[in-house]
């Protein structure tokens, strides 16, 4: 599969122009599992320009990052000071069986081989440790007007999502792949945050669809001038409260049961 996020501009992106909702995401997780989530070692995977990777940095003693996309991974260390990065996958991961006690992967299995991925993510994790995995739709809805879904759709018919380029995942269908964990609390969310229009273009220039648009010799600039002009009306000068929806679903590790030598 072709990685789309592999290019300066998406790295530029990702490490200053994504919404800031993956905090949203991660407090709600831990609320829900009651207690102070602390790890030793923690790792987010396919962590891009580390925006995820920093939501983790409170948590944990050492924090690692891993990521194909070697443009993501240069500007990771600004974005997440402290914390460790490594190329890799989620098919591959660069760390020694049982070596994390925490994981996250924030909308990056859908670009993986999920059945390879599994196996491998749970090779990693430490016994009674816990992988998080959560993803989020693009931030398309305006609680009190209809003129930001009416502009997405305009942005997606102009320049059309990768098709296949993903696959789609849920928490049950996350729940049949995770063969050896336990699974639960999962959940679904829904969250606003405040954004400027100026902001929410460059958001939207992250998008795959836009590199997508870019790789088969579209003008960036082009796309570039019809966001910011178009949405200039839809935000009408101000920050707007943007809803983003998505889930979030917590996977165990078991402790191994060993049989005790008879004495
Ligand atoms: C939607 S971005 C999310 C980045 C980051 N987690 C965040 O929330 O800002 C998906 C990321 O998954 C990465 N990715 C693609 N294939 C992957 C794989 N096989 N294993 C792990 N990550 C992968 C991409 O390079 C990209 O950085």
């Amino acid at each position: 599969m072709e990685n789309l996020f592999a290019t300066a501009d998406m790295a530029q992106g990702y490490a200053a122009a994504r919404p800031a909702v993956h905090g949203l995401v991660l407090r709600e997780v831990w609320k829900s599992l009651g207690q102070g989530v602390r790890a030793a070692r923690a790792l987010d995977i396919g962590c891009g320009s580390g925006l995820s990777t920093r939501e983790l940095l409170p948590l944990c003693g050492k924090c690692f990052g891993v990521e194909p996309a070697v443009s993501m991974l240069r500007l990771a260390r600004a974005v997440a000071p402290g914390a460790e990065f490594a190329a890799g996958s989620a098919e591959r991961l660069p760390f020694a069986d049982g070596s994390m006690e925490l994981m996250t992967a924030a909308g990056s299995l859908n670009f993986c081989d999920v059945e390879r991925a599994f196996p491998e993510m749970l090779r990693v994790l430490a016994e009674g440790g816990r992988l998080v995995v959560y993803d989020f739709e693009p931030g398309r809805l305006m609680r009190d007007s209809d003129a930001l879904e009416q502009w997405f759709g305009e942005f997606q018919r102009r320049y059309p999502p990768p098709v296949n380029a993903a696959v789609h995942l849920d928490p049950e269908r996350l729940a049949k792949l995770a063969r050896g964990f336990t699974c639960g609390p999962w959940a679904r969310f829904e969250g606003g945050l405040a954004l400027e229009a100026e902001f929410y273009g460059r958001y939207m220039m992250t998008e795959t669809n836009v590199a997508q648009a870019a790789r088969r010799g579209g003008d960036a600039g082009e796309i570039r001038a019809w966001v910011e002009t178009t949405l200039r009306p839809v935000f009408a000068g101000r920050p707007r409260e943007v809803l983003f929806d998505g889930y979030w679903a917590v996977f165990g590790k078991p402790s191994s049961e060993r049989t005790r030598p008879a004495l």
